[in-house]
Formats: structure tokens, C-alpha cells, sequence
């Protein structure tokens, strides 16, 4: 029996299956590369250390880097930042300089338009049908029925401004949130 493992055969074996091996490997890895664009696709970039949140984009698609943004951003200041699945979301920036800790999705709950933000009127007032809504997007006036939604804004340790879902009572409403 110890001759089985001597005869000439084996070192094929052993080499038949490193073939096998091999293929194994090739078609693995042509499965999982062609899988890949899906999953990134279904999965949000992740915020690297802050919880699966979503770090913010500017217009460019850059990272907002937190301490960068306020330099040119001023209390009151309300502009867009690419969100979740790429909504345009309203970062806030209170009076005290820092960044509020909830950002504003800026689709109208009406029939979806982009709602601008109105600095002289201290409103969020919608081009489409003339929806109003206040500084934190609690709706004010129809045709909009309901609130713009929210999604919670921090800080990540690396200075990076961070959305993660809103899934807990609307501050403004004092409802569970009608989006998640
Ligand atoms: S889409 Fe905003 S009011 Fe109609």
C-alpha cells in the first residue's frame, strides 16, 4: 500500500488538482468580478467607520469635509449635498456655526421637484405648484402633503459629513417618518 503513494501516478494527481484548483479559481473570480458592478451597485459606498452611513458629496462628487465647508458656508446657510441614492439633501448650518444634526431631502413630497431654499423668506418654497415648507422642511403650505424627509447629519472622525437614516420620530411632527 505505501507504494500507491510512490507510483508515478500521484505527483499527476496532485497536479491534475492544482489544475483543478486553478479553473476553480478562473471561474470564481470571473463570477465574483462580474457580480461585482451589482452589489456595488445595491450597496451605498460606505462612510468607513461611521455606522453604513453615506458620506455627503458636494456638486463635484467630492467628500464634504466638514471643517473646509464651514469656512465657506455661514450660519442660516442651507445648501444641497448628494444624499441617499443621490437626492439632493440640504445640509444645515446652524447659528452657531455647526452643522445641524439632520439634513433635508430637497424632493418635493408633492410630485418630486427639486425645492429651492428661499434665505429672504426662510423658506423652502417649490417652483412646480408652489409648495412652501419652513426652515427644517416641515411642509407649510400645499399642494405638498407632507414634510420633506430627513436623514441624520455627523461628523466622521476624519472630518467627513456623514448621512445615516432618519428612522426614528419626525422632530417636526412628532410622527414616525412617512419615507422609511
Ligand atoms: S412638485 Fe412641488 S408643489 Fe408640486
Amino acid at each position: 500500500m505505501a507504494q500507491v503513494s510512490g507510483t508515478p501516478d500521484v505527483p499527476d494527481m496532485g497536479r491534475r488538482q492544482f489544475m483543478n484548483f486553478l479553473t476553480f479559481g478562473a471561474i470564481t473570480g470571473t463570477a465574483l468580478g462580474g457580480l461585482y458592478p451589482v452589489v456595488k451597485f445595491f450597496i451605498p459606498p460606505s462612510s468607513g467607520g461611521a455606522g453604513g452611513g453615506l458620506i455627503a458629496k458636494d456638486a463635484l462628487g467630492n467628500d464634504i469635509v466638514v471643517s473646509e465647508y464651514l469656512k465657506s458656508h455661514a450660519a442660516g446657510d442651507r445648501s444641497l449635498a448628494q444624499g441617499f441614492k443621490g437626492d439632493p439633501t440640504y445640509v444645515v448650518v446652524q447659528d452657531d456655526s455647526t452643522i445641524a444634526n439632520y439634513g433635508i431631502s430637497a424632493v418635493c413630497t408633492h410630485l418630486g421637484c427639486v425645492v429651492p431654499w428661499n434665505a429672504g423668506q426662510n423658506k423652502f418654497i417649490c417652483p412646480c405648484h408652489g409648495s412652501q415648507y419652513d426652515e427644517t422642511g416641515k411642509v407649510v403650505r400645499g399642494p405638498a402633503p407632507l414634510s420633506l424627509a430627513l436623514a441624520h447629519a455627523g461628523v466622521s472622525e476624519d472630518d467627513k459629513l456623514v448621512f445615516t437614516p432618519w428612522v426614528e420620530t419626525d422632530f417636526r411632527t412628532d410622527k414616525a417618518p412617512w419615507w422609511s
